[in-house]
């Protein structure tokens, strides 16, 4: 297989706040495998992501805290891209909107939609807090979704049901500024006409991304387009955002989901700068591959409003696929903010120091990627201890145990191979294609379970063959075959596991010795030959009760 190229995104997060496990199950986990899998495949490979530092949620968070918008975002970047660092997420750029490269580009695109007469300008009647003196967009208006009848929808989008609203749909709406009931007011903005994007969108999603992409996505995007595509405003009267790059704007900002997804490419642009390479290639090139990994919530901008802004251009490639994730529940109950209900990454990362790996492992292989799913501390500690430790670290264990036990920590050559072993390597070198074929097609969840299936096979053949019998009788030479194969068996896992787990992957490569191995290049035909491993460490270790009952006790408690 040749080198391809990939753009692989992240959403954006908001600098309002940090990571919770709800947000790592939905994007950042699964992009994190798919981009550090691409790696190992040889595969050119820019993964991009950064804050997002634009939109109402900002001063809302400010006002709250009683510190400025600027204040907010540069305390949430930096948490934000340092429990990122600290997780393993292997950003080729973690960037922020607030950047000037940013600012630029945004204001770029939209000049040149505009010049291109894209848009729509009209004045239409807003929500306006008379009170506060301020239009009401977004996230400062909530009310009851017209859709679902869920009563604190925002007024761009229900969180219940996911529908994306005008705030102006909103039933009973209030201001969350003062509480007020908002009045209506004229005002002028520019509108994405996506009406007139139609025909482009049913052509290209519906008919041509109709075998490719997930269910979930797939019939969300479908029913939108069915329903009918309306003009969508992309500037805000707000005074926190990018400014509209014209004479006429009247201090108006872009909308914040306007000049979010071009945070990709000006994320992208800064990388290409500090490497010295070309940008373009990653976002114009047809050959290129981009994905982008989101939440469910964040469908209809990626899936209908990017793409027609993408397509407008006439320069850009479209998205390959959109893998969006549900969510992921905790202990039953949906993940909050505003209630403290959430596992926060840079807390687990103190609690559960040097164990990136063990919260990893969990979320793959009990990902939300076809349903709602949910996380609960108890089925953390028995995935950890049934299956990291007891499967995966007991496998690994007795066979470097042994190695040093019987051949001094040299992988001994062997003469003799019966059908059985055969088999077996038959078996074993079929992993990293069935793994990798199930990361491919965005089903982590398989591919991890199946890099445990494998410990399995190894633990098996072990309890099988029985070499500590073996090597007290006169078929001890038998014993050579079996652990050189075992030695095989845990240099696959090393490779395997690296994309879910790269910790435990640099551990057990340091212990089997070996430097990094291309998935491509592991074969029954080419098969891994070690020479001397190093000692046996300990890579998972037993999660204890009363470490589980402290974190059920912190989360009830709200702490
Ligand atoms: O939902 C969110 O958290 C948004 N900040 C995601 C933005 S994704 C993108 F387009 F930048
Ligand atoms: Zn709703």
């Amino acid at each position: 297989m040749g080198s391809k190229r990939y753009t692989v995104t992240a959403a954006l997060p908001y600098a309002n706040g940090p990571i919770h496990i709800g947000h790592l199950a939905g994007a950042y986990v699964p992009a994190d495998i798919f981009s550090r899998y691409l790696r190992l495949c040889d595969h050119d490979v820019a993964f991009i992501c950064g804050s997002d530092e634009h939109g109402a949620a900002i001063p809302i968070r400010a006002k709250k805290d009683g510190i400025s918008p600027k204040e907010v975002i540069d305390k949430y970047h930096l948490l934000i891209k340092k429990s990122f660092s600290e997780f393993g997420i292997s950003f080729d750029n973690y960037s922020r909107t607030s950047s000037k490269i940013h600012h630029q580009t945004a204001q770029e695109f939209f000049k040149d939609l505009n010049s291109k007469n894209i848009f729509l300008e009209k004045e239409s009647e807003q929500l306006y807090d008379e009170a506060e003196n301020q239009f009401l967009a977004d996230r400062y208006v909530v009310g009851e979704c017209p859709k679902c009848g869920f009563k604190e929808a925002y007024g761009d989008q229900c969180e219940s049901c996911g529908s994306s609203l005008n705030p102006t749909e909103l039933i009973n709406p209030k201001s969350k500024l003062s509480g007020n009931k908002p009045v209506f007011k004229k005002t002028k903005h520019w509108f994405l006409p996506l009406n007139n994007f139609e025909s482009f969108l049913k052509k290209w999603f519906l008919v041509e991304n109709k075998d490719k992409w997930k269910t979930n996505v797939f019939g969300q995007v479908k029913s939108w387009i069915n329903e009918g595509l309306k003009p969508r405003a992309i500037t805000r009267d707000l005074d926190w955002g990018i400014p509209v790059p014209l004479d006429d704007a009247d201090n108006k900002v872009l909308y914040v989901w306007f000049d979010a997804p071009i945070g990709y490419i000006s994320a992208t642009k800064e990388w290409a700068l500090s490497k010295n390479k070309n940008w373009e290639p990653y976002w114009k090139d047809d050959k290129t591959q981009l994905i982008h990994f989101i939440g469910k919530d964040n469908i209809v901008f990626h899936c209908i409003i990017f793409p027609s802004i993408l397509k407008a251009t006439n320069e850009y490639i479209l998205p390959e696929n959109v893998p969006a994730n549900e969510f992921l529940n905790l202990e039953g109950r949906k993940i909050s903010t505003s209630k403290n209900w959430a596992i926060w990454l840079h807390e687990y990362l103190v609690d559960f120091p040097y164990m990136q790996d063990p919260l990893r492992y969990t979320l793959t292989s009990n990902a939300p990627e076809n349903k709602d799913n949910d996380f609960t501390w108890k089925d953390f500690q028995a995935k950890n201890n049934n299956e990291l430790v007891a499967i995966f670290g007991n496998f690994v264990n007795r066979v470097v145990v042994l190695t040093h036990k019987y051949y001094d920590g040299n992988s001994p050559e062997f003469s003799e191979i019966n059908d059985s072993d055969k088999e077996i390597l038959r078996e074993i070198y079929s992993f990293p294609k069935i793994i990798g074929d199930l990361i491919e097609n965005y089903k982590f969840r398989d591919a991890v379970n199946t890099v445990i299936d494998l410990a399995r096979t190894g633990n098996k053949y072990l309890a099988d063959e029985e070499p500590w019998k073996l090597i007290k009788t006169e078929k001890s030479e038998r014993v050579k075959t079996i652990m050189n194969i075992s030695l095989q068996i845990c240099a696959i896992l090393g490779l395997v596991c690296e994309p879910f787990m790269p910790s435990t992957s640099e551990k057990l490569k340091n212990i089997l010795n070996i430097g990094t191995i291309s998935w491509n290049d592991v074969s029954l035909e080419n098969p891994i030959n070690l020479k001397k491993i190093n000692k046996a460490e300990l890579i998972f270790r037993k999660i204890e009760d009363e470490e589980i009952e402290r974190q059920l006790q912190k989360l009830n408690e709200g702490k």
